[in-house]
């Protein structure tokens, strides 16, 4: 049977809320919208910078894989993923259970300045002395990670949010 979810992964600041929201928006009512960074602040009861500074990003990441698996169960479902989730096989192996992957990917200059036009602070690993140096380190890294993950690569530079959205449901066969 045809999966019937979506999973968006990619970089902070790529792009997966805006997307992900317009995907839900298209496919209509049946549709929800979902991030797992929300589960996990419901789940915890303190905002992302809170569970950072006062459990440490190992926690962090614990809570993360109960809220992969979490959505991983929903049908119908548009889940913006935490720009961390590829980095435990387990939660990219309990969404492909329900959710095509979708990787979105941004230049180190985008993801810059859309960081910085949502504010630095809402992102513990971005709130540093230099944040480009620390996406241009971080993404270097998880790199291989994201594209070993996707189903599908979308490239986001200079496309509107429009295109994206037809771009992916074309791609997946959804229209
Ligand atoms: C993280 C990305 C954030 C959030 C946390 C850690 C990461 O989500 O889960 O700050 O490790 O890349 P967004 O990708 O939605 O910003």
């Amino acid at each position: 049977m045809n999966k019937t979810s979506i999973a968006l992964i990619g970089f902070m600041a790529s792009g997966k809320t805006t997307i992900g929201k317009a995907l839900a928006d298209y496919l209509g009512s049946e549709y929800k919208f979902i991030e797992t960074d929300q589960i996990i602040i419901e789940d915890v009861g303190k905002s992302i910078p809170e569970i950072f500074a006062e459990e440490g990003e190992d926690k962090f990441r614990e809570y993360e894989m109960f809220a992969c698996k979490k959505a991983s169960r929903l049908n119908r479902v548009i889940v913006s993923c935490g720009g961390g989730v590829v980095l435990n096989n387990v939660n990219i192996e309990n969404l492909k259970k329900n959710c095509y992957i979708v990787l979105l990917q941004a230049t180190v200059e985008e993801i810059y300045e859309r960081a910085l036009q949502d504010d630095l602070e809402s992102r513990p690993l971005l709130n540093k002395l230099n944040p480009k140096v620390e996406i241009k380190k971080i993404l270097n890294f998880r790199k291989p990670f994201y594209e070993k993950s996707a189903d599908i690569i979308v490239d986001t530079t200079q496309k509107d949010y429009v295109s994206i959205t037809q771009e992916i449901l074309k791609k997946l066969n959804f229209i």
